[in-house]
């Protein structure tokens, strides 16, 4: 269970605040102007005032130095390199696993058939925030304890663009496992895998960063070793195509911020 004892969000609100930030600035990566709506009353002063070029490189500076390694700079790098593999990848229908607060089923142009999968509690407080749509279907799912085949029984065995950001270093092993099975079976071949991963060295890490998730009941519980995923996917029917850091990321989109070079984004085809 993902959380124990009470329904918490600090990683959420984290990344919805690093996005709407984002947002304000003139050489951003992209544009979540939902961001700002999933967040308490003083973040949202915090980011309107950002969108003055010195108040916004100020604030910035203070996240980054209050959570050195990268945690905004990784975010936000790497919720562009997924916005771009997901438009490359011209699904015909879209999983968001984990869906948080993720708003790419209204912000991006086109968006086919979306399917948000999430936690119930955390569904329950994004849909307090946002407008239904035709074309996003909620459904709610504990991976923990619930199988991702049964709760989307019926799905259209589409070619499918599944995104998974933000979420296997919060389940267990065995979830990711029967999770990574479960999408090999109900998407049609060709369907693209999006996934973000911690590289398992940095799970014992003691920085500030990983400190502050443990604080707050969300420790980190699973990460890959980046050498064995190709072939822990191959056996999920999976074929690795890419994985990079969210430094190497960052460095993609010229932003010369430190990123973490632990954090990575991994995508597949489905054989
Ligand atoms: C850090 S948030 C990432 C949200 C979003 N994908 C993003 O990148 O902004 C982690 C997400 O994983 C979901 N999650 C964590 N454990 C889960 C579980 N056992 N079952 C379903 N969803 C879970 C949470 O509800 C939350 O939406």
């Amino acid at each position: 269970m993902y959380w124990p004892h009470a329904y918490r969000q600090p990683d959420r609100r984290a990344r919805a605040l690093f996005r709407a930030l984002e947002t304000r600035r003139r050489d951003r990566l992209f544009a979540d102007d939902l961001a700002i709506r999933f967040l308490p009353a003083g973040y949202r002063w915090l980011v309107r005032a950002a969108a003055l070029p010195p108040l916004g490189h100020g604030i910035a500076r203070v996240i980054d130095h209050r959570y050195p390694g990268g945690p905004r700079t990784s975010a936000v790098a790497r919720t562009r390199l997924i916005d771009d593999l997901l438009t490359e990848a011209e699904p015909e229908q879209v999983l968001l696993l984990g869906a948080g607060y993720d708003s790419r089923a209204h912000r991006i142009p086109g968006m086919p058939l979306t399917y948000e999968v999430d936690h119930p509690l955390t569904q329950q407080a994004k849909r307090q925030r946002v407008a239904d749509r035709p074309h996003v279907r909620y459904v709610p799912v504990d991976l923990g304890s619930d199988r991702l085949a049964v709760a989307l029984d019926g799905f259209p065995p589409k070619r499918t663009a599944v995104i998974w950001e933000g979420v296997t270093n919060y389940l267990t092993e065995r979830a990711v496992d029967a999770t990574l099975r479960d999408l090999a079976a109900i998407t049609a071949s060709g369907s693209t895998i999006i996934f973000t991963y911690v590289d398992r060295a940095a799970l014992g890490d003691d920085t500030p960063w990983h400190r502050k998730v443990a604080d707050v009941g969300e420790p980190w519980t699973f990460g890959f070793r980046p050498a064995d995923v190709p072939g822990y996917l191959a056996g999920r029917g999976l074929d690795l195509q890419g994985d990079l850091s969210a430094e190497e990321a960052a460095a993609r989109y010229h932003r010369d911020e430190p990123a973490a070079g632990f954090y990575r984004i991994a995508w597949a085809v489905v054989r």
